[in-house]
């Protein structure tokens, strides 16, 4: 069983009058250790699975589990702590706290965590320099280029170790290198830690570094290649 198992899948969406179709049946099983992206045309559906994956959205049917943790039997709470302390997000918008500095935004899930404040720094200014963020710890997100706060968001995923990173577009909006480092940080913590990526994307370089491309068209999966 994989670490993610998506079973016959449906979501749709109420526009105004319009019923969209976001996820019409998908299936999807990813190992533990796995380097996937989900790829597919603007409007395909590839949030709404990661979303739904991550435990931030509900399918209108079928069934998610994450870990061994089936999420149609789990309380919103329970819900909360296996994302916790299993599932680190980057998104699209980066969502950083503003009025954070970036160790602050580093070390808020740490915080939730119930992490002690020394450890909390130590770790956040780690993962900050393992991004090539040293020396600016104490910026803000409005201080810090768009590369930049993406590198925040990255690190603040994975300070905590968590067993799946779940990254909507996480190289949009960033240059072909500083893409690359990123993608080859990614690389690194999934073969040395065995943590389990999931990538949407639009980006040609993310297909290329995946082991496994699982291609979205309309609400549903019409290829899935293992490289
Ligand atoms: N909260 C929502 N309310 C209504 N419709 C939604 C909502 N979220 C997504 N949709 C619709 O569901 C479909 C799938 O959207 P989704 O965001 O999953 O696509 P995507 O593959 O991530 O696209 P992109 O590559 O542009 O990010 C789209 O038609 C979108 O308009
Ligand atoms: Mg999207």
């Amino acid at each position: 069983m994989g670490i993610v198992e998506c079973k016959d899948i449906k979501k749709t969406y109420q526009q105004g009058k319009i019923e969209v179709h976001a996820l019409k049946d998908v299936s999807l099983s990813i190992d533990k250790g796995g380097f996937a992206a989900l790829a597919g045309p603007s409007g395909s559906g590839k949030t709404t699975l990661l979303n739904i994956i991550g435990g931030l959205d509900q399918p209108d049917s079928g069934s998610v589990s994450v870990a061994g943790n089936t999420f149609e039997k789990m309380t919103q709470s329970q819900l909360a702590l296996l994302r916790l302390h299993n599932v680190g997000f980057i998104f699209q918008s980066y969502n950083l706290i503003p009025v954070l500095s970036a160790v602050e935004n580093v070390e808020f899930v740490m915080l939730l965590q119930g992490v002690q404040a020394t450890q909390r720094r130590e770790r956040a200014m780690a993962i900050l320099d393992d991004v090539g963020l040293e020396g600016k710890y104490h910026r803000r997100p409005a201080e810090l280029s768009g590369g930049q706060q993406q590198r925040v968001a990255v690190a603040r995923a994975i300070v905590s170790n968590p067993s799946i990173v779940l990254a909507d577009e996480p190289t949009a909006n960033l240059d072909s290198k500083t893409g690359n480092g990123l993608l080859e940080m990614m690389r690194k913590m999934n073969e040395e830690k065995k943590v389990t990526f999931i990538f949407s994307t639009h980006d040609k370089m993310v297909m290329d570094y995946a082991r496994r491309l699982v291609l979205i068209r309309d609400g549903r999966i019409v290829d899935d290649k293992i490289k």
